[in-house]
């Protein structure tokens, strides 16, 4: 049985669809941070950390960051590295960057005012389709339509389209429908009540119908296929990685570096790691100097293995493994590579690290 829906339901349809949305967000809406605030810098940033990120993860970052840089214009004039430091933990730091620059542009070029023009909007970096229109409805109530991860989930069900919700069709059909909902005023509040329905009630695995206020017309549950909707993406192949990384002493302090532009960690600071193959204690020693030097442009002995960390990037699953290793020599560079510092264990609390950074760098002041 297919029902490929390729056009919207009727003007009723939407509705009461409408209606009963916002009975049950008077209600059950959730009371988060950025609620309170129309100032379209706390909304962006709220959803700019809440792109990759759970809501109750974001919180507290949020408040955080905004006390740090309560305005628009405060954030441009922000160093990229303390930045960096308040989203230390949150992940995907690309974002922050570009937020970081993104904010540089409304205070020189809008005079720190966020532009309202949807494709300005769109022109700043960080800030897609989806993000413009969350910051445009909620901040403006301008009639702008969301679609992310829970919204598309959603609508998925409410339209029953069991096609690929990925594709221009599925995209086309979910993003009109998103649209044909908004009222002329209360876009926002429409958008903030369709992802948290989204969130709360139509939850992947096992939506809440009895509690849906749009179950009666859920056209996914009158063919009891809301766990068959929406069409699941491929998972991705995960690949296994075994990196080293090398904790290098030279007389108390410890060599770090910075990632370069276009590396996934563009902009933190980290200690020298990189991938390793050898089977043999003996292969391995040779591997990490070769590895520090190649990296750094610094000689080093390697050591005893201190720890191994275990975690995921993406589709990756990493086994880190962490070294020590004393300073022998540094033997200059032909091309400029990445930059380095020796840093004193008790200043890396200042450094913007990735979370195995993090627990790197406590590993090191054991050392
Ligand atoms: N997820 C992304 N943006 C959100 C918002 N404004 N409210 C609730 N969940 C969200």
């Amino acid at each position: 049985m297919t029902t490929v829906t390729s056009e919207l339901p009727d003007a009723d349809w939407f509705r009461l669809l409408r209606r009963r949305l916002l009975a049950w967000y008077a209600r059950h809406a959730r009371a988060l941070p950025w609620r309170g605030s129309q100032d379209p810098y706390a909304v962006w940033l709220s959803e700019i950390m809440l792109q990759q990120t759970q809501v109750e993860t974001v919180i507290g970052y949020f408040d955080r960051f905004l006390a740090a840089f309560p305005t628009v214009e405060a954030l441009a004039r922000a160093d990229e590295e303390d930045v960096l430091r308040l989203w230390e933990g949150l992940g995907y730091y690309r974002r922050a960057r570009q937020l970081h620059r993104a904010a540089g542009i409304v205070a020189q070029e809008h005079g720190g005012r966020f532009p309202r023009d949807p494709a300005v909007v769109r022109r700043l970096p960080g800030i897609g389709r989806y993000t413009a229109g969350a910051i445009l409805s909620i901040a403006f109530d301008d009639r702008q339509p969301i679609i992310e991860a829970n919204t598309l989930r959603l609508w998925c069900r409410l339209l029953g389209y069991d096609g690929d919700p990925r594709s221009a069709a599925g995209q086309g059909l979910l993003w009109a429908a998103a649209e044909a909902v908004l009222p002329r005023r209360g876009a926002g509040r429409i958008n903030q009540a369709l992802m948290d329905l989204g969130s709360l009630i139509c939850t992947p695995r096992a939506p809440r119908c009895e509690e849906c206020p749009a179950a009666n017309g859920c056209l996914a549950r009158s063919e009891g296929r809301q766990l068959e909707i929406p069409l699941a993406s491929p998972k991705p192949q995960v690949e296994v990685v075994r990196e080293a990384a090398v904790l290098v002493r030279r007389d108390g302090r410890l060599l770090m570096i910075r990632w370069p532009e276009g590396r996934r960690w563009a902009g933190l600071w980290d200690f020298p790691r990189f991938a390793v193959r050898a089977a043999n204690p003996i292969e391995l020693r040779r591997e990490l100097a070769d590895g520090v030097l190649a990296m750094t442009g610094v000689q080093v002995a390697a050591g005893d293995r201190l720890d191994v960390l275990r975690h995921s990037v993406t589709r990756f699953r990493i086994t880190l493994e962490c070294y020590a290793a004393d300073f022998l020599g540094r033997r200059r560079m032909t091309s400029p590579t990445i930059e380095t510092r020796w840093v004193p264990p008790t200043a890396i609390d200042e450094y913007p690290l990735s979370s195995t950074g993090r627990k790197l760098s406590r590993l090191a002041m054991r050392l």
